[in-house]
């Protein structure tokens, strides 16, 4: 099999680079370990920002997230039993988020895959990616009970934090940069209307909750637990006691509780793999690197990464410079280390260690305070949230 961009995993980042270079004229065959039903279903980010559903949109695949996402122009803060609004467009210049569960990103795409765009081989496990740094490089993958080879004039390693693409990047020549945190989220899917029309983020003493949601009727939660915690552990009731406790306000404000369908914990940790490029392997999104959750960035840093990568491959294609290609790491690089500041700097302000100290509360508590109370703190957050630009 031969094709010029062998495209590694059916994530987003996979899947819209395919659907980037279907519209610039270049073929690209993509490959994923999983069956469609599962990429399909895996509960994962909700929050596109501005960039994320313009870039969704003119590659054709925003209609549905037009008629089905929640514009959001807003989220609150909530600490010390106190609420404060965050009004993206007031402090942007008139940007905003989209509520549009990575769910139906890949359902979107996937459609549009199978309906006009090259291969998208399902139950496809790439076992290695081999002369990366020569003219040829080739994907090794298993597809069928057969061991078969794709050769490409180019490879994207969309493969997420769990993939095989990084580990064909020689140790010798890559910087890595990580942190683990000692605590997960307890994140849930609920059968109950959300109980605020936008996100709540909320800083307690007994530590860190998020509401968001799915629809006007599903909503997603959030609790900061311990990182070696086992969802099974948590009965529904102790997971709406403890979200009620840490929501709570001195207002009339409510939580309202409904069916949990589905609980798991997820791992934070913060990485960086430096460079993205090896040769001719390009690294994109989780592959390359991973943000904790609370700034909601690791899908549109994903999408951001292929954007780039597009643009560049468009460029060689249409000119024969490399220009574009050559700058493709550094290019990455600086947004994504911009994106890894602002979810370090959310994770910190909002989550409570078991070992905090009254100095820790205090600087947390001061950091609200600043965004509250300081419109150029306010912007600071809102620039950040609604999203760093693309290239
Ligand atoms: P992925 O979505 O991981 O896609 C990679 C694809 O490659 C997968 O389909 C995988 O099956 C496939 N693959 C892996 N190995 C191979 C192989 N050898 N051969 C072929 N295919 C392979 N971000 C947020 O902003 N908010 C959240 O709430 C949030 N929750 C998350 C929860 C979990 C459990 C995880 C893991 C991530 C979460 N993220 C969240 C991060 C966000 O979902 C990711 O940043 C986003 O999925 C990155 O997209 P990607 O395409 O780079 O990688
Ligand atoms: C969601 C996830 C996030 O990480 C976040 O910061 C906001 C919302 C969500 O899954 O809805």
């Amino acid at each position: 099999m031969r094709t010029t961009v062998g495209i590694i995993g059916a994530g987003p980042a996979g899947l819209l680079l395919a659907r980037l270079l279907h519209d610039a004229g270049i073929d690209s065959v993509v490959l994923e370990s999983r069956d469609r039903v599962y990429v399909e279903h895996r509960q994962r980010a909700g929050i596109l920002e501005q960039g994320t559903v313009d870039v969704l949109r003119a590659a054709g695949a925003g209609e549905r997230m037009d008629r089905e996402g929640l514009r959001h122009d807003g989220m609150e803060l909530r600490f010390a039993r106190r609420r404060h609004r965050v009004d993206f467009p007031g402090l942007t210049g008139g940007r905003s988020v989209m509520v549009y569960a990575q769910t139906e990103v890949c359902k979107d795409l996937i459609a549009l895959q199978l309906k006009e765009g090259g291969p998208l081989l399902f139950e496809a496990e790439a076992l290695a990616v081999e002369g990366a740094d020569g003219d040829r490089p080739r994907v090794r993958f298993r597809h069928q009970g057969r061991e078969e080879v794709l050769e490409c004039d180019y490879v994207a390693g969309c493969d997420g934090f769990w993939g095989v693409s990084r580990a064909a990047v020689p140790a010798s020549l890559a910087r890595v940069s990580e942190r683990t945190y000692p605590f997960g989220w307890l994140g849930i899917l609920a059968e109950v209307p959300p109980s605020h029309d936008e996100l709540v983020y909320a800083r307690h003493d007994r530590g860190f909750a998020l509401l968001s949601m799915r629809s006007p009727s599903v909503s997603r939660l959030y609790l900061q637990v311990p990182a070696d915690t086992d969802a099974a552990a948590w009965s529904d009731e102790e997971i709406w006691d403890e979200l009620e406790r840490r929501l709570e306000t001195d207002d009339d404000w409510t939580l309202n509780r409904g069916p949990i369908t589905q609980k798991s914990v997820t791992p934070m940790r913060s990485y960086v793999h430096e460079p993205m490029r090896h040769g001719r392997l390009f690294l994109a999104g989780d592959a390359a690197h991973i943000v904790p959750p609370t700034g909601a960035k690791g899908l549109n840093l994903a999408v951001g990464d292929v954007v780039t990568l597009a643009r560049a491959l468009t460029h060689e294609k249409e000119t024969g410079s490399a220009e574009l290609l050559d700058a493709y790491s550094a290019t990455c690089l600086r947004r994504v280390w911009q994106a890894e500041r602002f979810s370090y700097d959310m994770t910190t302000m909002l989550h409570r260690a078991s070992d905090a100290t009254s100095f820790d509360d205090g600087l947390q508590l001061a950091a609200l305070d600043r965004i509250a109370s300081s419109r150029a703190a306010g912007t600071d957050l809102a620039e950040g949230y609604t999203g760093f630009p693309i290239g």
